[in-house]
């Protein structure tokens, strides 16, 4: 079966590798062979082992019948979004990447898909090359699952692992991640947590049924995280670690992306470096975890072309995915309940007074105290807060 790969910067070129390296393989699995015939993109690679597939028209590709199989690496919701419709229009499977666009237009690209019968498959778009979204679709479906809560972005998890092990700054680790390639030269997306909001919308759209809006999910990054907070933390026999976290609440589900401290006891814990993980809790299951590379090209395209070949296997058949385009209406994050590490100048006794019940956390630093709270309600925190002066930092605890 013929194959296009729209896009080729890291993670498409590590497509093309794949379906080179592990080609005997790879028809072993698929039970034909995938072979590439197009890669669509503006920019030329002299040299490149696949320089002659190159082309810039994506209408060559749309037009070929002999293709039916089609990867979209190219990021960003447009134009990948009106190269994606036109193909699967065209009747053509595809593959994607790209979480902005399976956050932003998932659930009309599956309905397309299955108009078409075809499908959209999009393994590679969170987690990287964990196989997490083959698993929420495919194998826990008869469960209700619960609560999903991830390590889900690599550069953030590289930062904080390098700020607890080395005791630096935010600003330090930013420089040392950029210069490695692990963050980009725009860090915006992944430290200000928006990355790991568009994967936990895709998360919680695929396990409630429905559109998840990541413009609805209270989103903190980790930015305002210290070397102070860093010690804190330690103090405490915790680690700060970015989760992304969606749970039941009632007919929903509610979701936040924040930095948390964590106890050794918890799952997540021992998730360092650029690694990513995903807790799973089902009714029936109960506690699941996924853990492997959440970035990087050859983890990426690995996930792509598993999608290739569960899109050949199924070449002739729409395989069923609920997502409906209506959109979900989140539980309101005040609902949330939390303890709170916070940071303050205010005396023991205002703390006190404000919070009641508060385990204070001794680090050595002078002229502040940092505590942690009872179970509190999101916005019975907010009122309590107002009656301390200078809050330094609040991180939530999981
Ligand atoms: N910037 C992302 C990360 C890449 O650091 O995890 C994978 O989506």
């Amino acid at each position: 079966m013929k194959a296009a790969i729209m896009g080729y910067g890291t993670i498409g070129s590590g497509v093309a590798e794949i379906l080179r390296v592990n080609k005997d393989l790879i028809k072993k699995n698929a039970g034909e062979e995938i072979e590439l015939k197009y890669i669509l993109d503006l920019r030329d690679f002299p040299g490149d082992p696949e320089e002659k597939k190159l082309v810039k028209d994506v209408d060559v590709i749309v037009k070929d019948p002999e293709v039916r199989l089609v990867v979209e690496t190219m990021g960003g919701v447009e134009p990948a979004y009106t190269f994606v419709r036109k193909m699967l229009e065209a009747g053509k499977h595809v593959t994607t990447s790209n979480k902005a666009l399976v956050a932003d237009k998932g659930a009309e690209l599956i309905r397309i898909a299955r108009e078409n019968k075809v499908n959209f498959l999009f393994e590679a778009s969170v987690g990287g090359g964990i196989p997490i979204i083959r698993t929420l679709n495919r194998s826990l479906t008869g469960d209700v699952i619960e609560e999903i809560t991830g390590i889900v972005n690599g550069t953030t998890n590289y930062m904080l692992t390098k700020m607890t092990n080395e005791g630096s700054d935010f600003d330090d680790v930013l420089k040392e991640a950029q210069a490695k390639g692990y963050a980009e030269k725009d860090p915006t997306a992944d430290i200000e947590g928006h990355d790991a909001c568009r994967k936990i919308a895709i998360l919680t759209s695929l396990v409630a049924g429905q559109q998840v809006d990541f413009n609805d999910i209270d989103t903190e990054g980790i930015t305002h995280i210290t070397a102070t907070d860093i010690k804190y933390a330690k103090a405490a026999g915790m680690k700060i670690k970015l989760l992304a976290r969606s749970a039941v609440a009632g007919d929903t589900y509610a979701a936040r992306v924040a930095p948390y401290l964590l106890s050794p006891s918890h799952p997540l814990y021992s998730v360092d470096d650029v690694f990513n993980a995903v807790f799973v809790r089902g009714n029936m299951l109960g506690d699941s975890m996924y853990y492997g590379s959440g970035a990087g090209k050859l983890p990426t395209a690995s996930a792509v072309v598993g999608d290739l070949i569960e899109m050949l296997k199924h070449a002739d058949k729409n395989i069923y995915l609920e997502w409906k385009e209506e959109k979900l209406t989140l539980g309101n994050p005040e609902d949330q309940e939390n303890r709170y590490f916070i940071r303050t100048s205010a005396s023991k006794e205002q703390v006190k007074e404000a919070f009641g019940e508060a385990e204070f956390v001794d680090a050595g630093i002078q002229g502040e105290c940092g505590f942690i709270t009872g179970l509190l309600r999101e916005r019975d925190y907010h009122e309590k807060i107002k009656k301390l002066p200078d809050v330094k930092n609040m991180i939530r605890l999981d």
